[in-house]
């Protein structure tokens, strides 16, 4: 039987598949089932800073999207901060497997107080997914940078657990970010958060959100992001996230130097269960290749591994479709 082991935040897991936050993961017997079909690791459902901070009426103030607005009404309602820190204690008295808290937030402000909580009550290490928009043209990138600093900064100063940060695609220069993450002492980032993202309804001449799920061929992006990051700032863990839909799509994130892989979409569509496919798919090309563990092949194509590392860059992109008459 083929090593799957892998390394990540300083926690061992079993195998490289986590399954991310989402309503998959917001109940114990969820997590259960997630464990017995062969994840490495889970990050429970996202605490929301709003909730932290405000009342949920606050947070929906001309919220176009009704969904989830319920959702949110409902979610506050129902989930108060101390079942929050209830479900991570139950999740952690019924599974072996690494059980990893997760707070969506906009600032360093003080909801920081509450990640000491989620330390005390057992989660193995805390994921934060900074979520605002960079929106006003008088800002600048690198003023809006700083709030993710500051919060690294604040947040590493506070807890002795492992922190991840589960970052957006738009950044004018990722491997700047992510490199001053690494000098604060950030143990990982997960690329890439996918947010809800906007269509139009052109017969009701409104906005509306676009589709939840994400698509295999979502992967690319979390690939080209993944190699290049893994091959220049080697010592910060990189879950890849966005895309994952198969043991093929799994693997290539790990050959591209991610220590670990985030699924979501795919068990929405195909059930929990569908993880130890996944599972059995990365196996079985270990086999057929002869890789006896998965640090064998980690990395071995990112950008510092490769010949011709300029095949992650986009113009080698470019110059391939100008071939293309
Ligand atoms: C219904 C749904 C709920 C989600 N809720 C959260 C959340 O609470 N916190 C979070 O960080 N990401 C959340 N996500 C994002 C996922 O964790 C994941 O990053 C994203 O779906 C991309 O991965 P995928 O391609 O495997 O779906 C959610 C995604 C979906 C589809």
């Amino acid at each position: 039987m083929a090593d799957l082991s892998v390394n990540y935040l300083g926690l061992k897991l079993k195998s490289p598949v986590i399954v991310s936050s989402s309503g998959l993961t917001d109940a114990v017997d969820k997590i259960v089932e997630i464990e017995k079909s062969g994840a490495g690791a889970v990050v429970l459902k996202s605490i929301f800073e709003e909730q932290l901070k405000y009342e949920a009426n606050q947070y929906l103030v001309n919220n176009d999207y009704p969904e989830a607005e319920d959702y949110i009404r409902n979610y506050t309602k129902d989930n108060s901060v101390d079942k929050y820190l209830d479900l991570i204690e139950e999740a952690k008295k019924e599974v072996d497997i690494p059980v990893i808290a997760s707070v969506n937030c906009v600032t360093s402000s003080e909801w920081v107080n509450f990640a000491k909580k989620i330390e005390e009550v057992g989660a193995d290490a805390l994921e934060v997914n900074v979520f605002f928009l960079p929106v006003n043209k008088d800002t600048s990138s690198l003023d809006y940078e700083k709030v993710y600093c500051d919060l690294a900064d604040e947040l590493k100063q506070r807890l002795n657990i492992p922190v991840a940060f589960k970052l957006g695609r738009q950044f004018s220069n990722l491997p700047g970010l992510v490199n001053r993450l690494y000098h604060r002492r950030l143990d990982g980032v997960v690329l890439f958060n996918r947010f809800y993202e906007p269509d139009i309804d052109l017969d009701k001449l409104r906005l509306t959100a676009a589709e939840v799920f994400s698509t295999p061929s979502e992967i690319r992006q979390t690939l080209r992001w993944v190699g290049i990051l893994s091959g220049t700032i080697e010592d910060i863990d990189i879950a890849a996230s966005t895309g994952v839909h198969d043991g093929g799509s799994a693997i290539k994130l790990l050959l591209a130097g991610a220590s670990a892989v985030q699924v979501c979409s795919v068990l929405y569509k195909k059930g929990i269960p569908y993880l130890q496919t996944i599972i059995n798919e990365a196996e079985a090309w270990m086999k057929e290749h002869n890789f006896s563990s998965v640090a064998d092949f980690r990395g071995k194509l990112n950008y510092h591994s490769i010949q011709d590392p300029v095949l992650y860059e986009r113009s080698q992109f470019m110059r391939y479709f100008s071939s293309i008459h």
